[in-house]
Formats: C-alpha cells, sequence, structure tokens
C-alpha cells in the first residue's frame, strides 16, 4: 500500500514541474501506458496476501483515475497556441505545390516586344471590341466595298454609332493604326506596337477564332521601304536566327499602298526548297514561309489620322505571333489549335 501512496506522491511531484503538452504527453504515458508505472504495480499484485488484494486492486484504481483527472485538468489549462506546437511538426518539409508557367504564347509575346523595344517602339494596346469606322472607313476601306470581306467579321448586336458605324470584334489589329494616329494628336513620330486579340469566325489546323496579332506603326518624315525591310530584317534575326534571311513580295493591302508580304526563308531547307538533293522540303516546298502582311500607310489613312501625307509617311506590318511561335524550327506544331485547347500536356512543355 506504501508503494501506491508513494506512486502517487512521486507523481504529483512531476506533475508540478511539466511547463508544455509535450511533457504532459510523456508523463501520461510514464504512468498510464502499457508499459507504464500503474500497470507494472498492477503486476505485484500476486506478491499481496489474499486478503489484501481487494483493497489493493482498489486503491491502484483510484490513483488511475486520479492521474487520468489531473492529466485532463492539465491539458484544458495549457494554452491553444502549445498545443498548436506539439501538434505541428516544424521540421516535416513543406507541401510542394506544382508549379505553373505561363501561356508559350504568352512568352513569345513577350520576347518579340522586347525585342521592337529594343530600336524604341513602344508597345500600346487598343481595343479589341471596335467600331466598323477603325476597322475599315478608316483603313481605306468605304462601306460596301469588297475588300472587306478579306477580314471576316463578327458583328455585335448593339446600337449603331452615326459616326463609326456597326460595333464588332476586331478582326486585325490594323484598326489601332489611325487610333494611334489621334491618340498622339496626329504629330508623328509613331513608333507603335500593338498586339492584341483578334477575331474571325475559322476553325480549323492554322485559323482559330480568336487568334493573335503584332502590328507595328511607324511614322515620320522621310520614312521610306528601306526602313520596313531593315526593320522586319533585324527582327527576324533576333528572332529566328542570324542565318534567316527575308524578301518583299508584291501584294495588295487597301490600307497600304505599295503592300508587300514578307516571307522568310525556311530554317529546315535553309531557304533552298530542297532537302537531300531533290526531295523538296515538306515544311516550306519553295524555301520560303509567309510572315506578315506590310506596307507603306496609304494617304488616305493618314488623312483619316489627321496627318498630311505631304509631310509625313510611314510603312505598317502585321502579323501572327502563333505563326511566329509555329515557325520557330524547335517548336514544330501541326496544328495551331492545341494552343488554345488547354492541355496541360501540352502547356507544361513551355
Ligand atoms: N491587317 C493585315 C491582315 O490582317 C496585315 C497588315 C498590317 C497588312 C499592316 C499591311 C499593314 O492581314
Amino acid at each position: 500500500m506504501d508503494e501506491i501512496n508513494s506512486l502517487k506522491l512521486k507523481f504529483e511531484g512531476e506533475l508540478k514541474k511539466i511547463n508544455s503538452l509535450n511533457q504532459l504527453l510523456n508523463l501520461k504515458i510514464k504512468y498510464l501506458g502499457r508499459q507504464g508505472l500503474i500497470n507494472q504495480l498492477t503486476k505485484k499484485i500476486k506478491q499481496i496476501p489474499l486478503d489484501q488484494r481487494k483493497i489493493f486492486g482498489q486503491k491502484i484504481n483510484d490513483l488511475k483515475k486520479t492521474i487520468f483527472q489531473y492529466l485532463e485538468k492539465w491539458e484544458k489549462n495549457l494554452s491553444l497556441k502549445e498545443k498548436k506546437e506539439v501538434f505541428i511538426d516544424k521540421t516535416l518539409p513543406g507541401k510542394k505545390y506544382p508549379k505553373g508557367s505561363l501561356h508559350p504564347l504568352t512568352y513569345i509575346i513577350e520576347e518579340i516586344v522586347e525585342i521592337f523595344e529594343k530600336i524604341g517602339f513602344v508597345r500600346l494596346s487598343y481595343p479589341e471590341v471596335e467600331w466598323e469606322y477603325f476597322a475599315f472607313e478608316a483603313l481605306n476601306m468605304p462601306k460596301g466595298h469588297p475588300a472587306r470581306d478579306d477580314f471576316e467579321t463578327f458583328f455585335i448586336q448593339a446600337k449603331e454609332n452615326k459616326k463609326y458605324g456597326k460595333m464588332l470584334l476586331s478582326p486585325h489589329t490594323s484598326s489601332g493604326q489611325v487610333r494611334e494616329m489621334l491618340r498622339v494628336k496626329s504629330q508623328p513620330p509613331i513608333r507603335m506596337i500593338n498586339i492584341a486579340k483578334c477575331y474571325r469566325p475559322n476553325w480549323d489546323a492554322t485559323h482559330t477564332p480568336m487568334f493573335h496579332q503584332f502590328e507595328g506603326l511607324c511614322i515620320d518624315k522621310n520614312i521610306n521601304i528601306s526602313h520596313l525591310k531593315g526593320t522586319i530584317n533585324y527582327f527576324v534575326k533576333e528572332f529566328f536566327g542570324k542565318e534567316r534571311e527575308i524578301r518583299l513580295r508584291p501584294f495588295h493591302f487597301q490600307f497600304t499602298e505599295p503592300s508587300f508580304e514578307i516571307d522568310v526563308s525556311c530554317g529546315v531547307c535553309q531557304g533552298k526548297g530542297v532537302i537531300n538533293q531533290n526531295n523538296k522540303c515538306k515544311v516550306c516546298k519553295s524555301g520560303w514561309l509567309e510572315l506578315a502582311g506590310a506596307g507603306m500607310v496609304h494617304p488616305n489613312v493618314l488623312k483619316a489620322g489627321g496627318i498630311d501625307p505631304k509631310k509625313y509617311s510611314g510603312w505598317a506590318f502585321g502579323f501572327g505571333p502563333e505563326r511566329c511561335l509555329m515557325m520557330r524550327e524547335e517548336v514544330k506544331l501541326d496544328d495551331i489549335r492545341i494552343l488554345y485547347e488547354n492541355d496541360i500536356r501540352f502547356l507544361e512543355k513551355f
């Protein structure tokens, strides 16, 4: 019986020294655990004379209860903060969340912008929801002009504006040209790059209804085609590689005169059009890949922007960042739609 009393005293002494929940848990194990002091004492019951065993058993049970109650009380007294500290193991490595990345097109656009910023162009954004006027009339395509058909357009069901006509989703970034001329209050110089989403109702391996365009506009005194050629040449060498060449091919746009399409020499066959002597290059067939539409800004467009065509001249070009991405040798995409399908297996590669 003395043993039971001294165990109780021992416990009370130890309990007083406790100042954390962790220590309390250890104390609980020490006394109430399977190999704990209470159980060890219970085993001694066999050594006790028969007539005293019952009382011995009861006393042990009482002690067990008392210890339990004490522990419960103490546990409650210990602050919540301390409980957290005990249960959160700060040494465990943290949870790792999967790392996201930017969309491949965002990377490409950032890269293109950087290239043009180095030669003094400023990035601007003009509306995607636009008036018919800026997408067509201001660009020398009056109402009913057949050239408008080249830019199949999503119209928006909204009230027509007396001056600006119907509301639409801009089918090209050229709508930003006259807006920019007006923004600078018809006072060149202008060195703009306008990158925006454009919309046309097409869906196949080379078209998505939403795509991007990259529009360059340069207006100043004495600006001529050699500046246009030099600028595109600089871009192509920076973006595709030093060995790539460009050529200007006559074309027609209503808003530029003269107009061109700009081709880049194919990176697969090095502009030869053939691989291994006689096999036609499958990527380009001719040695050249079409990159952009461009030309000298039409006098009527300058006039729409309040700029005197006798004093100033300028050029513009427009191309698709999606196509640029696909044309880069290291990215061989045979279907542009994959860019907008949000397939994580594809996006993860960038
Ligand atoms: N806006 C034309 C297109 O969408 C491209 C272009 C831009 C052509 C600027 C000439 C000058 O096809």
